[in-house]
């Protein structure tokens, strides 16, 4: 969904939180929205209270998920976690990038299942090249197919995001995504794993009724930078999941540091929300570069330092009783490809 009056895109994971043009520390007349030049000057004439909502558009309301849509969804994320845990066995070092998004298009037909990310657009992108996202060292996410030509070699660190349609006629999505060695990592690599799959596990906890998205972005940014001394990448975060790939709310890894940055944090985890959720974190900064010439291969998003990265996504189910994994099992896969 895209904001009608800068025509930035809103609602979609890995993009960038929607700072808006006239945001302005302090004041926060509009909440995260986009004001016409009119809705400016009220705003700033008054500066509180805010502008009635009638004056700027509202955030696109968050779809609640019961009965058995959940388990239509759990269908479709545990045929993530059959996509993954194939890979797993099936990818050696030495292959390439395109072999492996030939086999996951290949396996995904095998379970009744098409790739939700092939052919996806984002305004002022080219269609999503590949099948799955294949993204390799200080490349964090979006790696496409043909990006890179190299062989996997030892010392490399994989991520692998798969995304699926699921089940007829109604079909939902899965996404999840996780990081693979390959061959034994290095320990600097290890510990970056391990902070990545603890910073999941401890943002996960966090989604329960009683709290908001804030507190699962403190968990993991918490985790992450004061006791790792490593970077969440900013600027990408998570989202809301189901009928679509992306929907509201936006599931940002950092708590906000300016008035209107993230306007969900402060809305509750309300049973029945589904989100995938997906820190992606760096060595070295939180910083990241993209080509942007319109490219099939402008897609990919990188460290700006060329630090080593790692991503891990599950899609979870808020519930009466707390989160509820639907991507279980993802966790116990064997990370280690040899
Ligand atoms: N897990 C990623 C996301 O949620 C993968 C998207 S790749 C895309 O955004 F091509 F579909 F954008
Ligand atoms: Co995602």
């Amino acid at each position: 969904m895209k904001c009608p009056l800068c025509s930035i895109n809103l609602q979609c994971s890995h993009i960038r939180t929607h700072k808006p043009k006239n945001a302005r520390n302090g004041a926060q007349p509009n909440k995260g929205r986009c004001l016409n030049r009119n809705q400016i000057k009220q705003s700033y004439a008054s500066a509180t209270p805010p502008l009635p909502s009638i004056l700027s558009h509202p955030m696109p309301s968050i779809p609640v998920i019961k009965g058995p849509d959940a388990d239509a969804a759990y269908a479709a994320a545990q045929k993530v976690v059959e996509t993954h845990q194939h890979l797993s066995k099936w990818i050696r070092p030495g292959m390439t990038l395109a072999q492996i998004d030939a086999e996951v298009a290949r396996f995904l037909e095998s379970i009744n299942c098409r790739s939700c990310f092939y052919g996806y657009k984002v305004p002022k992108s080219p269609p999503f090249p590949s099948h799955a996202c294949l993204s390799v060292n200080d490349c964090v996410v979006h790696g496409t197919a043909g990006y890179r030509r190299e062989p996997l070699k030892q010392g490399d660190l994989l991520k692998v995001d798969i995304g699926v349609w699921h089940g007829r006629p109604n079909a939902w999505i899965g996404d999840a995504a996780w990081t693979y060695a390959i061959g034994e990592p290095t320990p600097a690599a290890r510990r970056l794993m391990e902070c990545g799959k603890e910073s999941l596990a401890r943002g996960v906890r966090e989604l329960r009724p009683g709290n908001t998205y804030l507190a699962w972005a403190r968990a993991v940014q918490n985790h992450v930078e004061k006791e790792c001394g490593f970077f969440c990448v900013r600027g990408l975060g998570g989202h809301g999941i189901g009928r679509a790939l992306h929907t509201p709310p936006y599931v940002a890894n950092v708590v906000p540091t300016y008035n209107g940055e993230w306007p969900e944090a402060s809305k509750a985890c309300t049973p029945g929300t589904l989100i995938a959720v997906e820190p992606m974190i760096a060595v070295g900064t939180g910083d990241t570069y993209h080509n942007s010439l319109g490219r099939l291969d402008d897609w990919p998003v990188f460290t700006k330092d060329g630090s080593l990265s790692v991503h891990y996504e599950h899609d979870i189910l808020i519930t009466e009783n707390g989160p509820r994994n639907l991507t279980e099992g993802l966790e116990t896969i064997r990370d280690v490809i040899e």
